[in-house]
């Protein structure tokens, strides 16, 4: 019996932690991934080692996340009921696959994680634990036991002795979940939709209005819709995610705060930090404007909420999200070329766009003399065959 839990080294793992070994009487491995949360994982090496855990795990899988989940995410432009760029969606599939992973390294049988009940999480973790190793067992303390609120946590934790040191210090009073592509806020005052978060909630951004009173401009460069270059420096992808967080989150880029539906049936209110995503769905937009087709772009565009649902709802793992995939990657073979872009007090304002590859033809576009590149002509036909539905329609008196 053999359990590998995901483990932040925070309260509520903590507790799960010590909760396994007294409740299911397992050995417990414990996984602490580093995901551009930008946080000290040693701390959780610390308290694992404390707690008497023999195997740990302490892997860091930022530019796996960036180059295998989030890269290929926005050469779709996804996004979640018109407006969430789906941060912590995205990093759940990359974990569960971890977890699988250890379990079959270690010989554990189970797995175990710190998602409630309630939420989207647990359907991620564990849709993707299942799709990899369908014998497996999972173990939501969340679902289980009765520490269903702060207190009692708290209590149990003085109860077994574990550092609750996150008490003091600069804990923050909301759940939030960060990642080199957002943080997230939920809970406490935001449970009320009406109610605006304070300032000082927003640890990634400045707000708009106080951002630079000049304008910042950043030029990208795209290689098969992935960004490989940042002011004509070449960047990793987890240091493209790096780069821009700064420099649009400098600009007030990233702020949203919305009420979502979750999957399992609730509406739910949060606000997110989104700096470089933000900045990453115009560009792409910008360069796929000039090097896609229009059909391509329009059909990707059509398919892209089921893209976006099917990562929100938990099936990054499923056949149907890598056939999406598959096709997704494929429409991105001439997506490269350069975009200039202009931060300013929380907008994002694409003012330039060039490549090899563009289908743009000034030539033909220009509203001077075209020399003979578009016959005017043409298009008297085209548009009395396109209305001759509607002309007999009409004639007919309807
Ligand atoms: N509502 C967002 C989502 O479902 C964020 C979830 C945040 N998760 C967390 N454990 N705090 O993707
Ligand atoms: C949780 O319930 O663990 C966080 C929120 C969510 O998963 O949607």
């Amino acid at each position: 019996k053999k359990v590998v839990l995901a483990y932040s080294g925070g309260l509520d793992t903590s507790v799960i932690l010590k909760w396994l070994q007294d409740v299911y009487q397992c050995e417990v491995v414990t996984f602490t991934a580093d995901i551009g949360q930008g946080e000290e994982l040693e701390p959780a090496r610390a308290k694992a080692t404390a707690a008497g855990i023999k195997q740990i795990y302490i892997d860091d899988l930022r530019e796996e996340f960036a180059r295998d989940f989030i890269f290929p995410m926005f050469r779709a432009n996804t996004i979640y009921e018109g407006e969430y760029l789906l941060g912590t969606s995205i990093a759940r599939p990359l974990i569960a696959k971890r977890l699988i992973e250890i379990a079959n390294e270690t010989g554990a049988d189970a797995i175990s994680h710190g998602a409630t009940g309630k939420g989207n999480d647990q359907v991620r973790f564990e849709l993707g634990a299942y799709a990899l190793r369908p014998d497996i067992k999972v173990i939501a303390p969340w679902r289980e036991w009765d520490l269903n609120s702060r207190q009692k946590l708290l209590d149990y934790a003085e109860r077994h002795g574990i550092s609750v040191e996150m008490k003091k210090g600069k804990s923050s009073p909301y759940s939030m979940d960060a990642n080199s592509l957002h943080i997230s806020y939920e809970g406490r005052i935001l449970e009320n939709p009406w109610t605006e978060p304070e300032e000082d909630m927003w640890r990634w951004t400045v707000s708009p209005e106080n951002g630079p009173d000049q304008a910042t401009y950043v030029e990208l460069s795209y290689q098969n819709g992935d960004i490989v270059a940042i002011d004509g420096v070449t960047h990793t992808p987890h240091q493209v995610m790096e780069k821009l967080n700064k420099v649009a989150g400098a600009n007030g880029v990233g702020r949203l705060d919305i009420v979502e539906n979750r999957y399992v049936g609730m509406k739910s209110r949060g606000c997110y930090e989104t700096p470089a995503g933000t900045v990453m769905l115009k560009a792409h937009r910008a360069i796929e404007s000039l090097t896609l087709d229009r059909e391509v772009a329009h059909l990707k565009d059509e398919l892209m909420p089921r893209y976006a649902s099917l990562i929100y709802n938990g099936y990054w793992w499923s056949p149907e999200r890598a056939m999406l995939q598959t096709m997704i990657d494929a429409s991105q073979i001439h997506v490269n070329g350069k975009v200039r872009v202009k931060l300013y007090k929380g907008n994002v304002i694409v003012v330039g766009r060039q490549s090899d590859n563009s289908l743009f033809d000034e030539n033909i576009a220009t509203f001077e003399d075209d020399a003979g590149a578009y016959n005017q002509k043409d298009a008297e036909g085209f548009i009395k065959l396109n209305a001759l539905r509607m002309r007999i329609a009409a004639k007919k008196g309807r």
